[in-house]
């Protein structure tokens, strides 16, 4: 694929969304064209289905929760995520299937296998370029959403042993494919934070 995908991974409150806008600005001071997304979201029906997913007022089970997140991101591909890499575009994306197998797989106890094939059938198998992983301990990424103040979305009502296994299951990943994984430390600076992200991606960007 001549463009780059560059995902960023997290338990909720690690500082993805900050390190990711951040992210644009330092690439894009170096002359580098990359295009931000979110998942789930970036296109119409997959912010449709992420509106869905994140209401705490739906009764939603852990299978369709996987597949909704797997068409959302089905869709994502499809519609944008191949065109822009196959024009040659760097393509940012804040979430792709690490979350659907730490958080379905694991979290919700699906099973990471059975959550990497269903989205292997969704994406056809895209594999992000490089992924960082922003690490964070389950009990500060709540301590910090709580300091948002604001009301926590289905999947945040989830309880600790949940964010324990997501945790978990990022490391696990993050140990089983060092090539494409690099794990930045969310606990320090936004700034620190961002030069190691930078550094992480030296080999990659031009
Ligand atoms: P966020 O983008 O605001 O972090 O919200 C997305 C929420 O959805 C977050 O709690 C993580 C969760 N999620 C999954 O459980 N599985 C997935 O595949 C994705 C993309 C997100």
């Amino acid at each position: 694929m001549p463009g780059r995908l560059i995902t960023v991974e997290g338990l909720d409150g690690a500082g993805k969304s900050t390190l990711a806008a951040a992210l644009v600005d330092a690439l894009q001071a170096r002359g580098i064209d990359v295009e931000l997304l979110r998942e789930p979201g970036g296109v119409l029906l997959a912010e449709r289905i992420r509106a869905l997913v994140k209401d705490p007022e739906l009764t939603c089970g852990p299978r369709a929760e996987a597949l909704l997140y797997a068409a959302a991101r089905a869709q994502l591909v499809e519609e944008t995520l191949l065109p822009l890499l196959r024009s040659g575009r760097t393509v940012l994306l804040d979430r792709f299937v690490d979350s659907s197998l730490a958080y379905q797989g694991a979290g919700r106890g699906l099973g990471v296998e059975e959550i990497a094939t269903l989205n292997a059938f969704g994406t056809g198998g895209l594999t992000p370029d490089r992924t960082l992983l922003l690490r964070i301990a389950p009990q500060d990424g709540r301590a910090r959403l709580d300091g948002r103040g604001e009301a926590p979305d289905r999947l945040e009502l989830a309880g600790a042993e949940f964010f324990a296994r997501v945790a978990d299951a990022y490391d696990e990943l993050a140990a089983a494919d060092p090539e494409r994984f690099r794990v930045l430390d969310a606990g320090r600076t936004p700034a620190e934070v961002l030069a190691d992200a930078l550094a992480a991606l030296h080999d990659l960007l031009p």
